[in-house]
């Protein structure tokens, strides 16, 4: 399966009338935006490429977004496609009162509430999942020192716990190289999915 990975800023390789022709996008089999984008962004994609999205919200949500029943959205859910298990988690650490922000203990609760249905897969295939897909980062992969973009401590329990494949992650903004793109927790390959990725799997 190959999927294109997107988030946080507008790239302009993809937002080109070029795009169903670039090769680099040929055979995609689904989009995964985690986060801080228009969904005007995730509609030219799903529209050009012909493929479903599948996202979770950032902290920066466009207030006419919300109300868009478009996409899928993935927080507190699991989607299978292409016999691959897919759970997803919204939003970033508290740092003001904004929306789509989250304690250490809200965040657990919602993992908590979504452990039945983990066990459940566990039962039918032989896995909890194999891709998480979440904004902000498992703690330590994002800035230690800002609290809006340290990430979740529980995430870390969660991928010792449930042992996804892979987990996705929007929210901290690359800047120069691809040094810290791709990282490894336990056995899960950690992924940044700035601007665009494509994976294959
Ligand atoms: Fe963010």
């Amino acid at each position: 399966m190959k999927i294109l990975l997107i988030s946080d800023v507008i790239s302009p390789v993809i937002y080109s009338s070029n795009l169903r022709d670039d090769p680099r996008f040929k055979n995609i089999d689904l989009v995964i935006g985690t986060g801080d984008l228009p969904f005007d962004y995730y509609d030219f994609i799903a529209s050009n490429l012909n493929v479903p999205l599948l996202h979770v919200f950032g902290n920066h949500v466009l207030m006419e977004d919300e109300k868009k029943p478009s996409f899928i959205n993935l927080d507190n859910r699991v989607k299978i496609t292409h016999r691959t298990i897919i759970a997803g988690f919204e939003g970033s650490k508290r740092y003001n009162r904004g929306r789509h922000q989250y304690s250490e203990a809200e965040m657990k609760f919602k993992i908590l509430k979504m452990i039945p249905r983990l066990i459940w897969n566990r039962i039918i295939h032989g896995r909890y999942l194999d891709i998480l897909v979440t904004h902000a980062p498992p703690y330590g992969f994002g800035i230690p020192t800002d609290p809006a973009h340290q990430g979740f401590k529980i995430f870390l329990k969660f991928i010792e716990r449930f042992k996804p494949k892979y987990v996705i992650h929007g929210h901290i903004h690359i800047y120069d190289s691809n040094r810290y793109r791709i990282n490894e927790y336990k056995g899960a390959k950690i992924i940044n999915a700035y601007n665009y990725r494509i994976l294959e799997i």
